[in-house]
């Protein structure tokens, strides 16, 4: 399917590393993808990512940037997973997918490593063998410090760090054993912030704990063939965010980012593909910002 396209016939510096389509993110987002063929009319050549085939399993893949994830994996033709505690809108959304079946939906609240653990082993039933793991699943909860609970910081903590954990762990075990395997963690540029334009001290923490959990499993798994990987983006409109995107709040996000606009979760995909792909295959404990350069104001 499609692929990482390098703009042919162009200096280096002007190369435009594509996913899909030659189109602004935006427009890929909302708009329809070009087929292959129109690709090479186009004057892009196609670079394979090495997915085809390739078992993988997307957290929280039933909505928002997890589904879009889930997408983009199923056109570069991974057999993808989609594991949500919303177990309906996951068999819908893996319907939905290129050659998609609502049997690839299982239900899973990461907070569960016991079901966690079953989750994926129903999984290694089924494929006997998984190659791409991406721990998306994540909760938002705004509110000052001062104004925070324990029971906040239980909740937050339970899916964003302590979820990716369970989700690691019990990736990692067939993944060490074949030698090989991609983990890729969707932590948040409010890693680095301490919270966000609309995220709050918690879930900047819990974010950064992903962050920490990502450095030491590259680490430790390495030797044997296993890369793990993080994105950071920037705010995307979802579910999660869109009752704090006031059109106040967009447009003073906005005019902070160089690129001017917000993330779309086609954007955060496309960089999600890569690192799971062959491509990627030197990388590992990276944590790339996907923040239209934020992180740099
Ligand atoms: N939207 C943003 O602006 C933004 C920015 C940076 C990082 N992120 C991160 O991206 C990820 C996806 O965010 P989104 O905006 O798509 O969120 P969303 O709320 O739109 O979707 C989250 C999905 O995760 C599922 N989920 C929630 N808790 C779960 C649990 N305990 N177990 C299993 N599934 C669970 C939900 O059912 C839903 O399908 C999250 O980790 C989030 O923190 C989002």
């Amino acid at each position: 399917m499609a692929h990482l396209l390098l703009r042919a016939g162009r200096e280096p510096r002007q190369r435009g590393l594509r996913l899909h389509d030659a189109g602004d993110a935006p427009a890929r987002h909302g708009g329809r993808r070009r087929s292959r063929r129109a690709r090479r009319r186009a004057g892009f050549l196609g670079v394979d990512l090495g997915l085809k085939d390739r078992v993988a399993v997307v957290t929280g893949g039933a909505a928002g940037i997890g589904a879009a994830i889930a997408e983009t994996l199923a056109l570069e033709g991974c057999r993808v997973w989609i594991a949500d505690r919303d177990f309906d809108a996951a068999g819908r959304t893996a319907a939905a997918l290129p050659d998609g079946t609502s049997d690839r939906a299982v239900r899973l609240d990461v907070a569960e490593a016991v079901g966690v653990e079953e989750a994926f082993q129903e999984i290694l039933r089924a494929e006997k063998r998984l190659d791409v793991v991406v721990c998306n699943a994540g909760v938002l909860r705004t509110q000052s410090f001062v104004e925070s609970s324990a029971a906040d910081w239980e909740a937050v903590s339970a899916v964003n760090l302590t979820g990716v954990l369970n989700c690691c762990r019990a990736a990692s075990r067939p993944m060490l054993a074949a030698g090989r395997g991609r983990i890729v963690n969707i932590a948040s540029i409010s890693a680095a912030r301490g919270g966000g334009s609309v995220g709050n001290v918690l879930y900047g923490t819990s974010k950064a704990g992903v962050v920490a959990l990502t450095l030491g499993l590259a680490r430790e798994f390495g030797p044997s063939g296993v890369t793990v990987n993080a994105i950071a983006p920037a705010i995307a409109e979802t579910a999660m965010t869109r009752e704090s995107l006031t059109e106040e709040t967009r447009a003073r996000i906005v005019a902070r980012v160089p690129l001017r606009r917000l993330a779309t979760p086609s954007d955060i995909a496309d960089a999600v593909a890569f690192l799971a792909s062959d491509r990627a295959s030197f990388i590992t404990g990276a944590v790339l910002p996907v923040d239209g350069g934020l992180l740099t104001t």
